[in-house]
């Protein structure tokens, strides 16, 4: 059984990954991944050019069916995440994932990316929900097509950019057309589902501390939104724009769900928190067996096949 996958020509021995933020922001947390053999790949917490402790605690609650968190882009500063993609023995392939909080910053870090010895896949992320006053910038198509014009004019590294959920059938059209214009290496869909609540009845409060409570969803609750970006953007984006789906992954079916609208990557998040690391091996054996059960023997038999039901 052949679970392999690439995104441009970075080739993964297996499609999983970690979810930016999940168990990636330490030296240990990253040695944990990298030495994990279920995961054919790795992201690196988004870096900012400085250290963050991130938003005030309780950020990250449990529910009954995924999580809310607000965690605010804790993480160690860019130059550990640099020193480690470059200095580390790399297993498997890292995406470095960037995440600035200005355009001034992004544009910054890029420079920083570019001019270093770093070959491999950079993302940026342009759709964290939950830092207190920044607003999600891919929801701002005009800004992003101005923010990606500028960036394409000196990087020249394969880049790809992480996602917030679309709703909207146009809307995925527009983010479509303006991707389609700039040689994008990935889009990792979706980020969490951005301002979520939830409400304890015992003491009624909310769970999350920072901005009154108001958190990104994620877990299996995200399933349906992520399969609807993944499929959407599928059928929207350019062949040479290859695809990362993240959100809701809790099992091998949810992983044979995203494979089929299009993705050539699963990212898990909730779960691989919830679960431990273990989750990747569990997953996987999952998929496998509903590979076999089919009669496929790698990811292209069904990759983007999804049907509709016809008349
Ligand atoms: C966070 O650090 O708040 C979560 C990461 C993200 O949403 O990009």
């Amino acid at each position: 059984m052949d679970l392999s996958s690439k995104i441009q020509n970075v080739k993964f021995e297996n499609l999983f990954l970690n979810a930016s933020g999940i168990h990636c922001q330490t030296k240990e947390e990253l040695d944990d991944l990298m030495n994990n053999s279920y995961s054919g790949g790795m992201v690196t917490k988004s870096a900012t050019s400085n250290h963050r402790f991130g938003n005030p605690l309780p950020r990250y609650h449990s529910l009954p069916s995924g999580s809310i968190n607000s965690m605010g882009l804790p993480n160690e500063g860019f130059d550990f995440y640099l020193d480690y993609v470059t200095r580390t023995e790399q297993k498997k392939p890292i995406i470095l994932s960037v995440a600035g909080m200005s355009k001034e910053e992004d544009l910054e870090l890029l420079h920083q990316i570019q001019d270093s010895d770093y070959q491999g896949l950079t993302e940026l992320n342009l759709s964290c929900p939950n830092v207190i006053g920044k607003p999600q910038m891919a929801y701002d198509f005009q800004g992003s097509d101005i923010m990606l014009n500028e960036i394409f004019k000196f990087f020249k590294k394969p880049l790809g950019i992480k996602l917030p959920p679309y709703f909207d059938l146009v809307h995925f059209d527009k983010i479509a057309s303006i991707l389609n214009q700039y040689p994008l290496s990935h889009v990792n869909t979706i980020n969490s589902i951005g301002n979520g609540m939830w409400v304890d009845i015992e003491s009624e409060k909310v769970v999350l501390k920072p901005k009154g409570g108001f958190g990104g969803i994620g877990g299996a609750m995200a399933l349906p939104t992520a399969l609807a970006n993944v499929r959407a953007l599928r059928q929207r984006l350019n062949s040479s724009i290859d695809i990362i789906g993240t959100g809701g992954v809790t099992t091998g079916r949810d992983a044979f769900a995203h494979i089929l609208c299009g993705a050539n990557m699963v990212s898990i998040g909730t779960q691989v928190y919830e679960e431990g690391l273990g989750a990747f091996e569990r997953i996987t054996s999952e998929l496998k067996e509903i590979m076999n059960s089919k009669g496929y023997h790698s990811l292209d038999d069904f990759r983007g096949k999804l049907k509709t039901i016809e008349d």
